[in-house]
């Protein structure tokens, strides 16, 4: 593999394991905050970046390439509402979407399409990423400050579950 693309792909896992940081440190407010539903949703979305890790450097690891780990800076602690929250989680995927992109024009220039083609699952996840964000933002905010609105809400996340994603291409 290209060096120059190797560097991004290990850029992107730490990328991955930073969005599972910020994701548990989420939870961690959200179950503090009284709302465990919103705090297992994070948290179910902690899991999913970790896999999001594990398949690239899997994927890296089938290519016979070494991955370089590195240093994963400290994640936010707070934030003042469960809405703050869900629109830093949109403002994150769009930057995870942005670096996905970055790294899937890298593949292009590189003329690796193998790479390329595997990336592509990434890319349709960020989609969905964004939606489901800009979802519980809309929910949210139609909730307000109505105390059986946003326990409700809080109920329905709570019955989020991990569902390890199959991703082509790693082996
Ligand atoms: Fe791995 Fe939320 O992007």
């Amino acid at each position: 593999m290209n060096k120059q693309l190797l560097n991004e792909f290990s850029n992107q896992i730490n990328k991955e394991y930073y969005s599972a940081f910020l994701y548990l440190s989420m939870s961690n407010w959200l179950n503090e905050a009284g709302m465990p539903g919103a705090a297992n949703w994070t948290y179910v979305q902690y899991q999913e970046e970790l896999a999001h890790a594990e398949n690239l450097f899997r994927y890296l690891q089938y290519r016979d390439e070494i991955v370089q780990l590195m240093k994963i800076d400290q994640p936010d602690k707070e934030w003042d509402s469960v809405l703050d929250v869900f629109k830093n989680v949109l403002s994150h995927e769009k930057k995870v979407t942005a670096s996905i992109n970055n790294l899937t024009t890298e593949a292009i220039n590189a003329s690796d399409h193998a790479a390329r083609i595997f990336l592509e699952w990434y890319v349709s996840e960020q989609v969905e990423e964004e939606a489901n964000a800009s979802d519980l933002i809309h929910k949210f905010k139609m909730a307000g400050d109505n105390p059986n609105a946003l326990l409700m809400l809080d109920s329905q996340l709570a019955t989020r579950t991990f569902v390890a994603p199959v991703v082509p291409g790693v082996g």
